[in-house]
């Protein structure tokens, strides 16, 4: 992690007459106020940031900076009226030797001049060397991956090439909220710690830029060079279409293709998802027909031509909400040599616990369209990755190693992912997790989500280790650790054939806590967050969420993974995941194993700390 300091510029002198129209904000910032809700700052001073001043509850200004009068760039920031929350920064350095006017169109009621000199923001505006990005967040997870700061939403284009998985992400670089998305950019050789990379692809004249992948192009169909990585994207202004960037130096740079966009529809799509199809030989899309509620797929030779060839998904499925963010991949079926498809299909709201959640469907894939399997009743079953209430938009890597298919999705909720007890950054990711399918009981194929095997380096000396303790009515209970803000691995091994139910219980001497309860006779495992922490800035947070466990004779192995602000719960090998977000007052302490209706066993019990990265 790249950790650089603020330096603030001296004096922030504000010149008070009422004479002149220009005032001086800080040294080296010139600001003149034209009218209730416009306003002029010229830089004049050194420094390759000006830190702009953010109030999250104002309204958006628009700010576009000019350089020697022509426009540059537009961004909307909510710059500080009474308050200032924290600061961004706006790198000048591309600017610099021309003369550097920001233009800003604020959206307030104003009745004069006067109240809207009186903002906060205009005396704030700063130069600085320097962007100070220490964690200020007791949220903020430690071995999750998250922005520095400001907003990130969904994971976008990840792929592997050269020993490096990259992860790129829906990123606001001038707030927490969502706005301005861009395409920030991480990376790590092992999918535990992650390094910080500039943004990699910044809105352009056709839009921000939303959700898509990249692939690695080795047989240069697109002519870019036989090392190249193409990015297919969404531009989204009052339409939403498909643009295409490549990189020749392994995705730190993108340049933006010059004939986008690529792909025009008359309708709202967008998240373009693509792989190459050995079968055959040919470049595949999904794109997300959102408002339609379908996918639709298109064939290309070089990544820049795409045909129409097929759709699925009107009427099948959960239809609440607009569907987004496609994934289509081929895995192994779970000791079987056959071979399955997988089609994901982000919808949002609509979830089986409101809003966001993450449906998928499996099938075959003909070249040209995905034919989904059907129940016992000939039926499309709805079927969820995930069933908490913080696992959304989620894709998985182009061109892992080994055949892998890992995946990862936003740790968060479009209900209230905006309101969340943050501010530095707000959103993480879910672990990177391995993807698999299994056949149920039921007969029907579901997929099963482990965490990626790296994530054990992440493990220190066990604090906890039992074997073989009966639990009944009045409960087992053992400490967490308390290093690295309560970071640990849980392990539980359960036999609960003697008992109706069981519930593990994680708290806190504040007495929140989150109550995990399996239910043998369900065989259900649900995950109740009501009384875990702050959960009072949304009503949509307060919930239940529950899993059917697909297991059959009563014992339930169980990973837990806490990180500051978030559980993820992962049983009987991936094939029940919960992933939920949690925000405790202080960490939780401790974590008891209780009984109902008989006893259970605790076959076994692990607790790592998670080692400092
Ligand atoms: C999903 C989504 C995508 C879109 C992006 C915009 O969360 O709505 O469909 O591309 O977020 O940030």
């Amino acid at each position: 992690m790249n950790r650089i300091r603020i330096v603030i510029a001296s004096s922030l002198m504000l010149a008070t007459s009422l004479l002149t129209a220009t005032v001086s904000a800080a040294d080296g910032v010139e600001v003149s106020h034209l009218g209730v809700n416009n306003t002029l700052v010229r830089i004049t001073g050194a420094g390759k940031y000006l830190l702009l001043p953010v109030q999250e509850s104002n309204d958006d200004a628009k700010v576009s900076i000019l350089a020697d009068g022509k426009i540059e760039k537009t961004i909307n920031v909510r710059l500080a009226k009474n308050k200032v929350d924290y600061f961004v920064p706006f790198d000048l350095a591309p600017y610099r030797g021309h003369d550097i006017l920001l233009n800003i169109v604020t959206t307030q009621n104003r009745s004069n001049i006067r109240e809207a000199k009186d903002d906060a923001c205009w005396k704030n505006l700063t130069l600085a060397d320097t962007f100070d990005t220490t964690n200020r967040e007791k949220y903020r997870p430690v071995y999750h991956h998250t922005p520095l700061y400001g907003w990130m939403n969904d994971p976008n284009g990840m792929f592997y090439k050269d020993g490096r998985w990259h992860l790129y992400y829906q990123w606001n670089p001038y707030g927490s909220k969502w706005q301005n998305m861009t395409w920030g950019h991480s990376s790590s050789a092992d999918l535990v710690r992650w390094e910080h990379h500039p943004a990699a692809i910044e809105a352009n004249g056709l839009g921000t830029v939303f959700s898509g992948s990249s692939v690695v192009d080795s047989a240069n169909t697109a002519g870019f060079g036989s090392d190249a990585v193409v990015a297919l994207y969404t531009s989204a202004d009052v339409s939403q279409t498909q643009s295409l960037a490549h990189s020749s130096d392994g995705g730190m740079t993108f340049e933006i293709y010059p004939g986008n966009p690529i792909l025009t529809l008359e309708s709202e799509a967008r998240d373009p998802n693509m792989f190459w199809d050995a079968d055959n030989g040919r470049w595949v899309l999904s794109l997300a027909h959102a408002l339609d509620h379908e996918m639709l797929f298109f064939t290309s030779p070089d990544l820049k031509e795409w045909t129409l060839q097929g759709s699925f998904g009107k009427g099948i499925g959960a239809q609440d909400g607009v569907w987004e963010c496609p994934d289509l991949f081929r895995l192994k079926v779970d000791g079987s040599g056959e071979e399955k498809w997988v089609l994901v299909c982000n919808i949002n709201p609509g979830g089986p616990f409101g809003g966001s959640a993450t449906q998928y469907f499996t099938g075959d894939f003909d070249g040209k369209t995905f034919i989904a399997d059907t129940d016992a009743e000939g039926v499309i079953p709805t079927k969820w990755m995930d069933y908490g209430k913080d696992h959304y938009a989620t894709v998985s890597w182009s061109d892992a190693p080994y055949n892998r298919r890992v995946l990862i999705g936003w740790m968060s909720n479009w209900q209230y992912a905006g309101e969340v007890p943050t501010m530095q950054y707000r959103s993480a990711n879910t672990l990177p997790r391995e993807a698999g399918l299994f056949r149920a009981p039921d007969g029907q194929l579901y997929l099963s989500s482990e965490p990626v095997a790296e994530l054990a380096a992440l493990r220190d000396k066990p604090s906890v280790s039992v074997r073989n303790k009966t639990a009944g009515g009045n409960g087992r209970i053992f400490p967490l650790p308390q290093s690295n803000g309560g970071a640990c691995e849980i392990i539980l091994g359960l036999d609960s054939r003697k008992a109706d139910s069981v519930n593990v219980r994680i708290s806190n001497k504040a007495g929140e806590s989150v109550i995990l309860r399996y239910d043998t006779k369900a065989h259900t495992l649900s995950f109740d967050r009501r009384s875990s922490g702050i959960t009072d800035f949304s009503q949509d947070f307060p919930t239940v969420t529950s899993a059917p466990t697909f297991e059959t004779d009563g014992k339930l192995s169980l990973r837990i993974f806490i990180d500051r602000s978030s559980i993820e719960v992962f049983g009987n090998g991936g094939k029940t995941v919960m992933t939920n977000l949690v925000f405790p007052t202080e960490p939780y302490s401790s974590v008891s194993v209780t009984a109902n209706g008989g006893n259970a066993r605790i076959e076994n019990l692990k607790i790592y700390p998670i080692k400092e990265l």
